[in-house]
């Protein structure tokens, strides 16, 4: 992680909360079937950004939680989010997660899907020891959801007469969710009042949806290097994501034609390019980054239920760089 990035500033006040949640993880694939912990370790010793179980982490040092629960909370919270990549690569065809080979690449299909069913069991497991009924039943409603957001999302997938309702509702789903279950259960382990805790969920759940523009920006214009992953992922898979959203609705009869026919899978050579070009032209980038700036500003604002703190700095902090990251 870069230094400049606010994660690792957040990183810095967690202090050996982190040290905690590492232990946590790495406990959690001993005596497992040997594929197990390789597939795991592969992807997890990546090195992900570990942006969920921080803000966990951080929302329980924002209220003082002493509670040792939130380390197996924040551990469920990655695996959780671990399985979800595992799935999406295989759905995806992605060839580049964190760097490296992404893992159905390394140990075939197969074995992606079942190492992600089993840190998915595992995310539960690890649910049930927290002993809090509300905390669990938001988990399993989010898992439920992340679900469906992917579901939505392939059975629309080439869709360009998707509303903005529903691709926020999409991506609230398939991404979203998990960052508003990660902050609202770390407020309810923490103890606070449930409007409390639902404020906190309203900060993570307007942070994911920024997070997943930025992300859906990304895929078409970054750095591959920086970013860890395929470029134009999106646009090769046909994958109706924000760019091609926003740009089809400001267009004209043949721009449309373009990215119906780019979207339904009959690509020729320069697609790509032309889509980029179409996309500089009507200044689609800088537009969805704004919408993601203004949710990351909505985020920050949920965060007034907290005294000012170092802490509430610094998530307010990650919450714009999540709209504006490059990585
Ligand atoms: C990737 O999440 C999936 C999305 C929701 C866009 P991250 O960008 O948090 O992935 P890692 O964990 O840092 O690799
Ligand atoms: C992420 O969506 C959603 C989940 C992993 C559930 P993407 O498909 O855009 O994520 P990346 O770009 O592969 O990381
Ligand atoms: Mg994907
Ligand atoms: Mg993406």
């Amino acid at each position: 992680m870069s230094q400049n990035s606010p994660f690792y500033h957040l990183e810095g006040l967690l202090g050996e909360d982190v040290m905690f949640l590492n232990a946590t993880i790495t406990e959690s694939f001993q005596n497992s079937e040997a594929l197990i912990p390789q597939v795991s370790r592969y992807l997890i010793g990546a090195g992900g950004k570990r942006v969920r179980p921080y803000l966990a982490l951080g929302i329980g040092k924002l209220f003082h939680s002493a509670s040792p629960k939130r380390f197996l909370q924040a551990a469920s919270l990655e695996f959780l989010h671990t399985a979800t990549l595992l799935h999406d690569d295989v759905v995806d065809h992605s060839e580049q997660r964190r760097k490296q080979k992404s893992s159905h690449l390394v140990w075939g299909n197969e074995a992606a899907i079942l190492v992600g069913d089993f840190l998915f069991a595992k995310a539960f497991s690890l649910m049930v020891q927290l002993e809090n009924p509300a905390v669990l039943a938001l988990l399993a409603y989010t898992a439920t959801a992340i679900a469906e957001g992917e579901i939505v999302q392939l059975h629309r997938a080439h869709d360009l007469s998707l509303s903005d309702e529903e691709y926020i509702a999409m991506i609230s789903g398939k991404t979203s969710i998990l960052f508003r279950a990660a902050t609202e259960t770390a407020a309810m382990l923490a103890r606070q009042d449930p409007s409390v805790a639902q404020q906190c969920g309203e900060f993570g759940l307007n942070l994911g949806i920024a997070f997943q523009l930025a992300d859906d920006v990304l895929d078409y214009d970054s750095d591959q290097r920086t970013l860890g992953k395929n470029i134009g992922d999106d646009f090769l898979e046909g994958k109706i994501s924000a760019p091609a959203l926003y740009s089809y609705r400001q267009s004209n009869t043949e721009i449309r034609a373009f990215w119906q026919r780019a979207m339904s899978g009959k690509r020729q050579k320069g697609d790509f390019e032309r889509a980029l070009e179409i996309l500089t032209q009507q200044n689609i980038l800088p537009q969805i980054q704004q919408r993601a700036l203004d949710y990351a500003e909505k985020a920050i604002k949920a965060l007034d239920c907290a005294v000012d703190s170092p802490m509430k700095t610094a998530l307010t902090h990650c919450a714009r760089f999540a709209a504006s990251r490059s990585y």
